[in-house]
């Protein structure tokens, strides 16, 4: 068997491609579709608030964690915990990121299908002329036939497609090009959705926060949706970590991404909820909310063929940068550890999770187990087990030298980091973590 070539690994080629990329994994359905709904089922403001607190105290930090470990280490998740760990049991944090990995991409890939279906209707103007019922029937019975297999199984191939590509040749080529279009096209829809008249009620209650709404789960649904939203967790950014040039800076990065990945998230809310509320319709709707209410807004909106085209564009886009993203894990994992190579490793980790996704699809049930275990339990246990390795096993002097580029850049952050690495967050997740699941 041939063995992986570590001296020719491949990498990204330049400072923007590493912020599209890693922002591209960020920035997905998690923004523009599950964050909306989200922020909709737990009172609007005050949840983003403690969103926004999560992000900084605890997104960060995980997410600079990982890019250290990855770029200290150059390898897939379980090969990276393996080399900076000997012989010791890390090595199963990184394993159970791949689990995360097959899960994850199995229930995401299913909505993105769903994405795609959207775009076919809006492009033969399939919603119009049709009451807000009949657009609402219509998600039922299309999610009652097999047509979500059929465009789950596209997805994946274009995923694929990237992917076995390579780093600089497929994920960077493409996420550099598509990451602008998505920033362009949310631009414009939250341009026509502020200018709708009764806008100001979407903002009031995007921007307003009401504390009594703040409750245990809440507070756990923001430090999930802020682990999902930052793609952090699972080794996805230990996988694109191991890909970044040793003399990008680590913190900036991970900070860009961060403050990327939020803008994102506001301005699709910002998209989102005054249209939401200029047409009268209750926000919280869970998943319906883009499939739903958004087709049902554009069928009476004018110029409504136009933003219901380029918004399910918008999401397909950002879906597939994701998608990418979990892949990569799959593939840098299996040709790296089991020595198969790229094409190998791309076709054996599309076809099982293909597999995965075709009882998601399927199953209600099936679906809400892996959207859960992942996002609600594997991704905050994962970064508790990251933070708490960085912070109390991995040397010290080594995590300097890896954030301040062997002592080349001066990294004013490295105190503040290790303080959150060290106690903050690894109390913080481990706290709502109990006292969300009920065990305190
Ligand atoms: N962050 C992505 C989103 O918001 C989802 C994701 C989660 C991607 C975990 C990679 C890893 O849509």
């Amino acid at each position: 068997m041939t063995k992986f070539d570590f001296s020719n690994r491949d990498s990204f080629g330049s400072k923007f491609g590493v912020i599209a990329a890693a922002a591209g994994s960020a920035i997905g359905l998690g923004n523009i579709w599950r964050f909306p709904y989200v922020v909709g089922e737990n009172g609007g403001a005050a949840f983003l608030l403690v969103y926004l607190f999560f992000v900084i105290s605890i997104g960060i930090p995980v997410m600079l964690s990982e890019f250290i470990i990855g770029r200290s280490a150059q390898r897939n998740p379980v090969g990276s915990f393996k080399k900076l760990a000997p012989g010791k049991p890390w090595y199963l944090v990184g394993l159970m990121g791949v689990g995360a990995a097959f899960m994850i991409l199995a229930f995401y890939t299913v909505v993105a299908g769903w994405t795609l279906e959207y775009l076919y209707q809006s492009i033969i103007n399939g919603f119009e002329g049709k009451t807000p019922d009949q657009i609402s029937k219509m998600f039922d019975t299309f999610r009652g036939s097999a047509r979500p297999i059929i465009w789950f199984l596209i997805f994946m191939l274009f995923t694929a497609g990237i992917v076995i590509a390579g780093v600089k040749n497929g994920i960077e080529k493409y996420t550099k090009v598509l990451m602008p279009v998505l920033l362009l096209i949310l631009v414009i829809i939250s341009i026509r959705s502020l200018t709708l008249p009764g806008a100001g009620e979407g903002l009031r209650f995007l921007f307003h926060p009401d504390f009594s709404k703040i409750t245990p789960k809440v507070i756990l649904e923001a430090l999930g949706q802020a682990f999902f939203s930052l793609s952090i967790g699972m080794g996805t950014l230990i996988t694109y970590g191991s890909y970044i040039n040793k003399k990008e800076n680590l913190t900036n990065t991970a900070i860009s991404v961060t403050f990327a990945d939020t803008f994102i998230a506001i301005i699709a809310g910002i998209a989102i909820f005054p249209a939401v509320f200029a047409f009268g319709i209750p926000p919280a709707s869970e998943e319906g909310l883009v499939y739903i209410t958004l087709p049902v807004i554009f069928e009476q909106m004018t110029g409504g063929y136009f933003f219901s085209l380029m918004f399910f564009v918008l999401l397909s886009v950002a879906a597939l940068t994701s998608t990418i993203s979990v892949l990569e894990v799959i593939v840098a994992y299996m040709s790296e550890e089991l020595n198969i190579t790229r094409k190998q490793a791309t076709f054996l980790g599309t076809a099982s999770v293909a597999v995965l996704g075709l009882f998601a699809s399927n199953s209600a049930a099936v679906f809400n187990v892996l959207n859960f275990t992942s996002a609600t339990i594997l991704l905050p246990l994962g970064g508790l087990l990251i933070v708490l390795f960085i912070g109390w096993y991995y040397n010290r002097e080594k995590v300097k030298s890896e954030m301040t580029n062997q002592g080349t850049i001066d990294v004013w952050l490295y105190k503040p980091f290790m303080f959150l690495v060290k106690y903050l967050a690894p109390i913080a997740i481990g706290a709502v973590f109990l006292y969300g699941l009920g065990i305190f």
